[in-house]
């Protein structure tokens, strides 16, 4: 056994001992019950992936309005704190560490998953590019209302009521999704945020809405055990800016502010949940070291090697992996044995029943592998 492996060391996350540096993460799955309420299902493919150091759940709506695609949990209603009890309690039975991703899409919507059918809501009224995925099919995007100033206060405190209702169900901590093209992310790239008011124009203002989250996160739950997603690269969801390295530069520096428990990039050589070629901008964990002061995630793309070397080379402190923990519930026994992997199947990944969710299979007790 390689247990040598960097990446199987534990890893002390603010209070947390983490058994290992492998994160499970965040990982849309479609699989709610009625209600956008998880249910016993859910439990069990949490319950599968606890061999990881740390699981981050999938994007979790703050609101209804914050809702973009069909069947994704929300942490707004009683049912739902109730639901991911479920969840939380056989994680922490199984010696598990599980932070909540706190998601609102933004424009990424359509009216016929919003509260009385209303325009989904975004930073400027510019329609993203493609289709939401609705409850009857693909449907184009709209153009989506922007914001008023003195609506944003709401959101802000939709987020520290999420939060609070993260901390109700038992969590550890929280993740603040600023990434992959929705709200937040919305917010910050200045090819979807035209905006004049004190949160468009410079990056400074760009940015603002974010740290409020952020401020109100950390209100409830305390510096340490929040942590924000970004993802510095990403093109996915109609997402561009003029010059990114400036916009994320600022935004990472800000966040050593607030000496947070850690700070997730997805790496430039994925763009949401497709592999492509690292766009040689250097907007990579590497590079983001250099500036921020806490703990890095490192996300998109990893295997058993590239993690490894990401943390003997100090680029990162945890590697986060998401489509092949899909796959392989026992992923850091794998690892450890140096053992082949499961492949994933595409098809299942967005919706549908145990199928590609919890019947992946874990390796044989008595099989012996050629540890590397
Ligand atoms: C099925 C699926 C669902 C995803 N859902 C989310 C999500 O809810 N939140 C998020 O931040 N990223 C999400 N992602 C992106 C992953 O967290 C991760 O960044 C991406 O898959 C690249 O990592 P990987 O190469 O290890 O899969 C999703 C990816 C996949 C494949």
């Amino acid at each position: 056994m390689s247990n040598d492996l960097k990446l199987l060391q534990p890893y002390q996350l603010g209070a947390y001992t983490l058994k290992n540096r492998i994160v499970m993460a965040p990982l849309t799955r479609n699989r709610a019950a009625t209600g956008n309420v998880p249910q016993p299902m859910n439990a069990e493919y949490y319950k599968q992936r606890v061999s990881a150091g740390l699981i981050i759940t999938e994007a979790t709506q703050i609101s209804a309005q914050g809702l973009g695609y069909p069947n994704t949990p929300g942490i707004h209603s009683p049912e739902q704190i109730e639901g991911w009890k479920l969840i939380t309690n056989t994680v922490h039975e199984n010696n598990g560490h599980i932070f909540q991703q706190l998601w609102h899409v933004g424009r990424i919507s359509h009216p016929s998953l919003q509260p009385n059918g209303a325009l989904p809501v975004a930073p400027s009224a510019i329609a993203p590019e493609g289709n939401a995925l609705t409850y009857s099919g693909a449907q184009p995007f709209v153009t989506p209302r922007a914001l008023e100033t003195q609506e944003i206060p709401a959101i802000v405190e939709d987020y520290r009521i999420a939060a609070q209702n993260s901390m109700a169900a038992g969590f550890d901590g929280i993740e603040i999704h600023s990434a992959n093209g929705y709200l937040l992310d919305q917010f910050l790239h200045d090819g979807s945020n035209k905006r004049a008011d004190r949160y468009g124009g410079s990056i400074e203002n760009r940015a603002r809405f974010l740290m409020e989250v952020v401020e109100a996160a950390i209100s409830v739950w305390g510096s340490k055990r929040v942590g924000v997603r970004l993802s510095p690269s990403g093109k996915f969801a109609s997402m561009h800016d003029s010059d990114p390295k400036a916009l994320y530069s600022y935004v990472v520096k800000e966040l050593n502010r607030f000496n947070l428990a850690y700070l997730h990039i997805v790496e430039p050589r994925v763009q949401g949940n497709t592999d492509v070629e690292d766009d040689g901008t250097g907007l990579s964990t590497q590079y983001f070291r250099s500036i921020y002061s806490g703990t890095i995630i490192s996300a998109g793309g990893h295997n058993r090697e590239t993690g490894e070397k990401t943390l003997l080379y100090d680029s990162a402190d945890l590697i986060a992996y998401g489509r092949l923990y899909i796959a392989n519930p026992d992923l850091p026994q794998r690892f450890a044995l140096n053992a082949p992997l499961n492949p994933y199947d595409r098809s299942t990944f967005y919706g549908g029943t145990e199928k590609g969710y919890i019947d992946y299979p874990f390796l044989e007790a008595n099989q012996s592998y050629q540890a590397a």
